[in-house]
């Protein structure tokens, strides 16, 4: 019996050192510690002994049970530790792995153009105004010399608020001309750039809603060179350097005199071609001496103080520098669209 003890000892003790999982500690418990173990088994048969055997083989079983008990829990202790390393390992979150990066959208073409001409008005020293869509018809015609009656004022151009046409969408940012002159001290160089409204069917070169950039500058002795001499040299950073511009005389009720610019063709250099529809030119904006009514309307002494202002279509401009054919594009936003430039 001793030797059986002393095998049972040795195999248990064996068999714990190589258990790897709980499951496999618990196994060998009930192998050998169970109702039905080994242990027990020999234990059971302790009865056959001789009165002188019976103490000494139970003192010598007590002890090897007290040791297959102690393995096995050390064994489900160094088990347990071991799958939690191993869960550990297996449910690791790696910081380190970049983030899915977020969509953010493309800044706007027409904005990309916008800023660039509102660097170039800066650098010469110009404010930047911002002012109502929802505008008095006072502003944006009678101040500006378009009195009742005058086409331009049509209900079928217009988008009215009230019965009286007297508060409407600005059809223009010239009203922001009136706002900068009763507003800031002389001298003045502002530009205002924001949406127009128009009643407009929606294609390809039109739109209901636009943008222009309002230019305007008020000081003693300004002259249409002063205009001239700006806009050239606007056209040049916008386009490059030796871009030609050219001055045709055109009406408008609040300047005068007035004219439209025209830019050289960038596409074939002045020759004729299809973006230029065969001209060698191409419209950009209209402009003109501020009239001397529209000054003194708004308390300033034409014979000390005289101005040019300007108008420009934003879209307009943002078609031809990134050669778009269709304004819709602009205004649909189609990040496909947008990405591109
Ligand atoms: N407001 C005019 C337009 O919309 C453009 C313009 C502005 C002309 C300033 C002259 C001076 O057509």
């Amino acid at each position: 019996m001793k030797s059986m003890l002393e095998n049972i000892r040795r195999e248990a003790l064996d068999a714990l050192g190589q258990a790897a999982l709980p499951e496999n500690v618990e196994a060998l418990r009930v192998k050998y510690l169970g109702k039905k173990g080994e242990l027990t088994a020999i234990l059971k048969q302790m009865g056959k002994l001789s009165a002188e055997e019976r103490p000494v083989m139970g003192q010598l079983a007590n002890k090897v049970r007290g040791e297959i008990e102690q393995a096995i829990a050390s064994a489900a202790a160094a088990a347990e530790e071991r799958r939690l390393d191993l869960q550990l390992k297996q449910e690791a979150l790696d910081v380190t792995v970049p983030g899915r990066s977020m969509t953010i959208g493309h800044k706007h073409p027409m904005y990309t153009v916008l800023d660039e001409i509102k660097d170039i008005f800066i650098g010469m020293g110009f404010r930047i105004l911002d002012g109502p869509e929802i505008e008095l018809a006072e502003y944006n015609f009678t101040k500006l010399n378009t009195d009742e009656g005058h086409p331009a004022r049509e209900w079928s151009d217009t988008f009215y608020f009230t019965e009286d046409s007297s508060i409407l969408l600005r059809t223009q940012t010239s009203p922001m001309q009136i706002r900068a002159m009763e507003t800031y001290p002389l001298p003045l160089r502002v530009i205002a750039p924001g949406r127009v409204y128009r009643k407009d069917e929606v294609d390809a070169t039109h739109s209901p809603m636009f943008h222009q950039i309002e230019g305007l500058v008020v000081d003693k002795g300004i002259t249409m060179g002063d205009l001239k001499g700006t806009l050239n040299t606007v056209v040049e950073k916008l386009y490059g350097a030796g871009t030609k511009t050219r001055f045709r005389p055109h009406h408008f009720p609040f300047t005068e005199p007035s004219c439209e610019m025209d830019v050289q063709c960038h596409e074939c250099g002045g020759v004729g071609c299809r973006v230029c529809k065969g001209e060698g030119w191409i419209e950009m904006l209209g402009a003109g001496m501020v009239h001397p009514k529209v000054l003194e309307g708004c308390g300033i002494d034409s014979s000390v103080y005289s101005g040019w202002a300007f108008g420009i279509g934003l879209e307009r401009t943002a078609l031809r520098r990134f050669n778009i054919s269709d304004l819709r594009l602009i205004f649909e936003n189609d990040v496909r669209f947008l990405t591109q430039f």
